[in-house]
């Protein structure tokens, strides 16, 4: 037997003496998962992240090392977390993806973790914020952010530099929105400052009528009103209220993280918005050559009138992941050297330098204070301040889940 195949394999390789040398073998197909939000209320921030892939992908081929990378679609329409899991199940059994990709919400991201381990398929989260969700499975790695990222230091400089003694905090009550909270208040609590209200505003899937929400912020005066909601039309409305409720004539001042100053939302928010404070890893007003080289392109693809935001930048660090892994396994991918070509790498994002952390799996980058101003007639963001290449929070603190 032994025998036979060695004289099957010498006729083979004597007929065809490239097909044995694995370095001259033809380029690999890697097939990747994604699973994003790409119907119902929150499509648009689904395209955004898969706007920003596919925009990596045209742009540099050749990070790829000479293979290619086919993207298998589907649309995990809620943030419910069961959609999100089918579609995950399938990937890896069915279509028998190499790599998984997206994940727009925190519950769908937790829900699919167990299949990543099970299937020992990576998952590469390219939004879902929550902290403690690399700690879910040792096949995930993060390439967006945490709710700790932005939360944590905007509870430091709401005590510090803004002179905010008490604050109220307003979040859409699911994993994410209690993380952001939980963040902020520690911080916040750093620097003696006291939270007097704490309220959940509704879940993630309809944006609510945050009237009674506010009201109840109003009449506690704190000096900062932080609130999370998930990006998109959430944060217009938050915007929107503060406003009709002339709460910052009240002397009550609206903070949180980027993700209600998204940039594909600001210019709808009108003037409530200026003077609002946030704190982030991303807007399309950066001044930096990375960045508007970034910003050129996409709207050289996109249209003039379009904007990426914090998303498609998630969507473009991720690809650049994914092209890393590629390159550095020639084409040939497993789990276990997609998760090692990911520890530590580091790349140069339109956001500025980030690296995923060896030993967390999650990112490492700079976090920004943003205020929002009007200029030559548009709302934009100025960068007031940095907090340079930030560890999550989270798990520097070992607070809660993130300790375990
Ligand atoms: C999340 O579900 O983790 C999430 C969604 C939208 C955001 C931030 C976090 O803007």
């Amino acid at each position: 037997m032994k025998l036979k195949t060695k004289i099957l394999l010498g006729v083979t390789a004597a007929l065809m003496p490239f097909a044995l040398n694995p370095a001259s073998s033809d380029a690999a197909e890697v097939k990747v998962g994604v699973v994003l939000t790409y119907s119902g209320g929150a499509a648009h921030l689904g395209k955004q992240i898969d706007q920003g892939m596919q925009l990596y992908m045209d742009s540099h081929p050749e990070a790829f090392g000479g293979h290619t990378v086919k993207l298998i679609k589907r649309d995990s329409k809620r943030p419910g977390g069961d959609i999100a899991k089918n579609a995950v199940q399938e990937l890896i059994t069915r279509e028998g993806v190499k790599i998984l990709a997206g994940f727009m919400f925190s519950p769908n991201a937790m829900a699919s973790a167990p299949l990543a381990t099970q299937g020992k398929v990576p998952m590469i989260i390219m939004n879902a914020g929550t902290a403690w969700i690399p700690s879910l499975s040792p096949y995930i790695a993060r390439v967006s952010f945490t709710m700790w990222h932005s939360g944590y230091p905007l509870g430091k400089y709401a005590g510090t530099e803004l002179g905010c003694k008490t604050a109220a905090a307003g979040y859409t009550d699911y994993p994410p929105g209690k993380d952001s909270r939980n963040a902020f208040k520690t911080g916040f609590e750093t620097t003696g400052g006291s939270l007097i209200e704490d309220i959940p505003m509704g879940g993630p899937r309809e944006v609510p009528d945050f009237t009674p929400f506010f009201q109840r912020v109003k009449n506690a005066k704190p000096d900062c009103f932080f609130v999370f909601v998930p990006a998109g039309n959430h944060a217009t409305a938050v915007v929107k209220t503060y406003e009709a409720l002339a709460m910052a004539d009240a002397g009550i001042r609206l903070i949180g993280p980027g993700d209600i100053t998204q940039d594909t939302e600001l210019q709808g928010m009108g003037k409530g918005a200026i003077g609002m404070i946030t704190m982030h890893h991303y807007a399309a007003d950066y001044d930096t050559p990375q960045n508007k080289k970034f910003v050129a392109a996409w709207k050289k693809a996109y249209g003039a009138d379009s904007t990426p935001d914090f998303m498609a930048v998630g969507g473009w660090d991720g690809m650049a992941a994914i092209a890393h892994a590629v390159k550095t396994q020639n084409g040939n991918v497993s789990a276990d050297g997609t998760m090692a070509a990911l520890s530590g790498w580091s790349f140069a994002s339109p956001r500025g330098q980030i690296s995923i952390d060896a030993d967390t799996r999650d990112i490492v980058m700079d976090v920004n204070v943003h205020k929002v101003v009007q200029r030559n007639g548009r709302l934009a963001i100025e960068v007031i301040g940095t907090v340079p290449q930030v560890k999550d929070p989270c798990k520097e603190l070992k607070i809660g889940k993130c300790g375990k």
